[in-house]
């Protein structure tokens, strides 16, 4: 039977397996005319690949955007600090994730970055927290929960339309009302990256907690979202929904990491795997250790954390 035309002859004859025992392959050079052009890379052609090893293949992350610096917080007389002196960074395009079972300081150290703790009362705080090199107790207040935005653990839409609530930040921003009509593209974007645009576009008059749960909190993630934060806070945001709902709200926290920092609460360790970068292990307010994910779950260093991970106690 011939060979196909379109097959380049092989003069030096090859082995059979396709390599030629001693001798190096040929050079073969191609002349050109111009120089190549440089076919831009489209992410729709890339393969797919799967987040754990996009994860593993992807640079160390960016530069420093958050920096928690010997933080601790005390609630009324409690003995002993809810979150104790705990040091972490967080960095542009990374997804750190806070585990640790029930009662462990997750939360309280959350809602420290964007000074909600300050809304609790008997709270106080030591340490300090720094923005982009700037320290957060300096910022005004608006402009630091805009920047640092935050989605909660039960989803929380305001008794208002799909619009309104995508809006509300917008116009609270703003000093002159802009018109529905201005607001449209940024609602529509931000609904958009939220990933829920397709299913809300036909109505966005509807009541949003005519919504289901994990419509609703992908609406939040969009309010969220809509003033552009550089860090967006999520404390267990998939606890209160259904398995679909989870994995739709991890493939959005996943396309989401490269546009900003993502700090995730979450006790659930296989999410934690599946999202994070970074993981910060938590008992009893102390940090017993962080790391990289793949390191912290097959390689903990810490007696407590091998407990943890592998199921002991939780
Ligand atoms: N508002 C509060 N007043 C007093 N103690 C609180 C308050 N909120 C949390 N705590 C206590 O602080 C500790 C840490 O709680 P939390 O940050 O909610 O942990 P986690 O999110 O890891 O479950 C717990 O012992 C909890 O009882
Ligand atoms: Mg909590």
């Amino acid at each position: 039977m011939s060979r196909p035309a379109t097959e380049s002859h092989d003069p030096a004859g090859s082995d059979g397996d396709g390599t030629r025992g001693a001798y190096p392959p040929p050079v073969r050079r191609i002349a050109l005319d111009r120089a190549p052009t440089v076919v831009a890379d489209d992410p729709a052609e890339r393969p797919l690949v799967s987040p754990s090893i996009e994860r593993a293949l992807r640079p160390a992350t960016g530069r420093e955007r958050l920096r928690i610096d010997e933080l601790s917080i005390f609630y009324g007389d409690a003995p002993k600090p809810a979150v104790n002196a705990v040091t972490l960074p967080v960095h542009e395009g990374e997804v750190l994730a806070l585990i640790g079972p029930s009662g462990c300081g997750k939360t309280t150290l959350l809602r420290s970055l964007n000074r909600l703790i300050e809304l609790t009362p008997g709270a106080r705080r030591q340490g300090r927290i720094v923005l982009d090199g700037e320290d957060i107790d300096g910022l005004e207040m608006t402009r630091l929960r805009r920047r640092v935005s935050m989605v909660f653990q039960q989803p929380n839409p305001f008794p208002m339309s799909i619009f309104d609530n995508v809006a509300y930040a917008l116009r609270e921003q703003s000093r002159k009302r802009p018109s529905k009509r201005d607001l449209l593209p940024r609602v529509e974007h931000a609904l958009r990256r939220a990933g829920l645009w397709d299913e809300v576009s036909h109505d966005l008059s509807r009541p949003a907690l005519r919504l289901s749960g994990g419509q609703q909190q992908r609406l939040c993630i969009a309010r969220a979202l809509a003033v552009e934060p550089e860090v967006l806070l999520m404390d267990e945001p998939c606890s209160a929904l259904d398995p679909i709902s989870t994995t739709v709200i991890e493939q959005l926290i996943h396309e989401l990491r490269s546009e900003l920092a993502i700090v995730i609460v979450t006790h659930n360790l296989q999410q934690a795997r599946r999202v994070a970068d970074n993981v910060a292990f938590m008992y009893l307010g102390d940090l017993i250790e962080y790391g990289p994910t793949e390191e912290l779950f097959e390689r903990p260093r810490a007696e407590r954390t091998r407990e943890y991970v592998g199921g002991t106690f939780g």
